[in-house]
């Protein structure tokens, strides 16, 4: 485990949006690896949030990774404004892609690293049809839609599982964690196999982000 990368992927969805410029460039200067950006349509969530050109404003104020969200039905119509919006990552969830292979399959045509989300209700073996197709599989500890939830235990088992297909097929497949993911959370998350964790309220709602990432990152490693 403890060889294993801890990426840290901080979720605008819990920042300043009339701020929003700076706080990217604070989770930067603070460690952050990636910039996670959550995207919701009042349809396949409760909760709308915030599309593409939230997203080409940040690609211009961070050089860091952007893995978008995508929680929205039909996603396939808007892979390219996603792509061109300048999304390295593009992620669409198992629940909302009837034709997962070739919605996967179209976002690596695109130049974007294709990632699949999974709702804490949906098993692993929804996407072990794909996972060779596929750069990261993200597993939702909590049911999209809100920031600021607590995290289902229940998921554990389900990194255990993708992990090991994922090791034992030497797959190059990042394994993402998202939603209540603090310092208590974190090292369960990291233990079960995990190696990318979203966090919101847990870097911007605090004080300081620099610590917070720091004590994340030391936590998913205890
Ligand atoms: C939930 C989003 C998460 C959320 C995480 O629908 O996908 O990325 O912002 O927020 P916290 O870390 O507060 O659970
Ligand atoms: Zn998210």
């Amino acid at each position: 485990m403890s060889e294993r990368p801890i990426r840290i992927a901080p979720s605008i969805l819990a920042a300043n949006f009339a701020e929003l410029g700076g706080e990217v460039r604070a989770v930067e200067a603070a460690g952050a690896d990636w910039i996670h950006v959550d995207v919701m349509d009042g349809h396949f969530v409760p909760n709308i949030s915030i599309g593409p050109g939230v997203v080409k404003a940040v690609r211009g104020v961070t050089e860091l990774p952007l893995d978008v969200h995508l929680m929205i039905e039909a996603p396939d119509r808007y892979l390219d404004e996603f792509v061109e919006a300048g999304a390295d990552r593009v992620g669409v969830h198992v629940e909302a892609c009837p034709h997962l292979h070739r919605t996967l399959s179209q976002i690596r045509a695109r130049g974007a690293k294709a990632s699949v989300t999974l709702n804490p209700a949906t098993p692993a073996s929804a996407v072990e049809p794909v996972l060779e197709i596929c750069d990261q599989v993200l597993v939702m500890s909590v049911n999209p839609g809100f920031g600021g939830q607590s995290f289902i235990d229940s998921v554990l088992p389900k990194l255990e599982t993708l992990r090991g297909w994922i090791d034992a097929r030497g797959l190059d497949v990042a394994l993402e964690i998202d939603g209540g993911i603090d310092c208590k959370t974190i090292g369960r998350a990291a233990r079960a196999g995990a190696d990318v964790f979203v966090a919101g309220t847990a870097i911007f709602k605090q004080l300081d982000y620099a610590a917070a990432i720091a004590d994340l990152r030391q936590a998913a490693r205890e």
